[in-house]
């Protein structure tokens, strides 16, 4: 992976980092059942850490914040990260602490079923941040999975003029309503926008998101479907299709979706353009299972 130049944008991830242990099966039973797998894998997951490497293979800076613990599967997250380019100065490792861990069951379809770990000991105090580099920094991309980091940095990131771009994931509806208000960009999942503005239509939610703080965006991925978006004051949403493609594994499609869009922010990218950027980030990695380049983005959005 050659390193992006020092010339190119700084985007700053925080949050989650995971250790996804994937397997390729040929179908999820029911239990009791034992199955073989056709294939095993395991790598860095989580919704910053793998918008971190997204924003790194399509050619910017990258840098992650967040915590893991001091256990077998905590030191070969930092080492991965660093070896995909992404700084890990800003990733603590916390003495006792238990690294969240994921196991990833993809069927033959792509569709995927995840048991997540969210791991414990990982403290919640933001104050060691090295909040100074956002200075430096073209965007913050944010997950929901530290509350305190996101609320620390997002307040340094605003006065800094720095975008905060937060991925609205599944979470419990107190963090997302507090979460929401902090950011520039709120992009939601299905679910997560779900659990922001409950019984909500989706155009309901996202209103009821712009209306909650200074935004600039609300936007919900609905994978396949595309994305919805919109800005304050408009008097509808806006679809940005999704890109044709065969899934062949759906995992992290989210996530890298919110490190190109992060980083096309930090590129001062018009919204509708990050948007299609963004959604050919996320359909390749849903085709290939793996993080596109540039050359391959920016060869689908042409
Ligand atoms: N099967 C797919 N085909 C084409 N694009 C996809 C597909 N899955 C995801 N994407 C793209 O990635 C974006 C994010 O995916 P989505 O599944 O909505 O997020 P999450 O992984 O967080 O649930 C979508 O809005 C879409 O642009
Ligand atoms: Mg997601």
């Amino acid at each position: 992976m050659s390193a992006s130049p020092a010339t190119a944008p700084l985007v700053i991830c925080l949050g989650n980092v995971v250790a996804d242990h994937t397997f390729r099966v040929e179908d999820i039973p029911q239990p009791p059942a034992k199955i073989a797998a056709r294939s095993y894998s395991i790598g860095p997951g989580g919704m910053a850490a793998n918008a971190a490497i997204a924003a790194a293979r399509l050619g910017g800076r990258a840098a992650f914040w967040g915590r893991v613990g001091d256990d077998l599967n905590g030191e070969p997250l930092a080492a991965a990260l660093a070896a995909e380019g992404v700084d890990v100065a800003g990733l603590r490792r916390l003495p006792g602490g238990r690294t969240p861990v994921g196991a990833v069951l993809v069927d033959p379809r792509g569709e995927r079923t995840i048991i997540s770990f969210r791991g414990a000991g990982l403290g919640t105090d933001p104050s060691w941040l090295p909040l100074d580099r956002l200075r430096e920094a073209g965007a913050l991309c944010c997950d929901p999975r530290w509350q305190e980091g996101v609320a620390t940095a997002a307040a340094a990131a605003r006065a800094a003029g720095v975008p905060v771009v937060l991925d609205g994931e599944r979470s419990e509806t107190r963090i997302l309503i507090d979460l929401v208000p902090r950011v520039d960009h709120a992009i939601f999942s299905v679910t997560g926008l779900a659990n922001f503005a409950p019984g909500c239509s989706p155009e309901e939610g996202l209103r009821r998101a712009l209306a909650c703080g200074p935004l600039k965006v609300a936007a919900v991925t609905q994978g396949e479907k595309g994305v919805v978006w919109m800005v304050p004051g408009a008097a509808r949403a806006e679809r940005t299709p999704a890109f044709a493609v065969e899934a062949t594994n759906t995992t992290g499609a989210g996530d890298v979706f919110h490190g190109a869009y992060a980083l096309a922010m930090a590129e001062g990218m018009p919204v509708a353009a990050a948007m299609r950027f963004a959604s050919a980030a996320g359909a390749l990695r849903a085709r290939d299972g793996a993080t596109p380049d540039r050359r391959m983005v920016d060869a689908l959005v042409a």
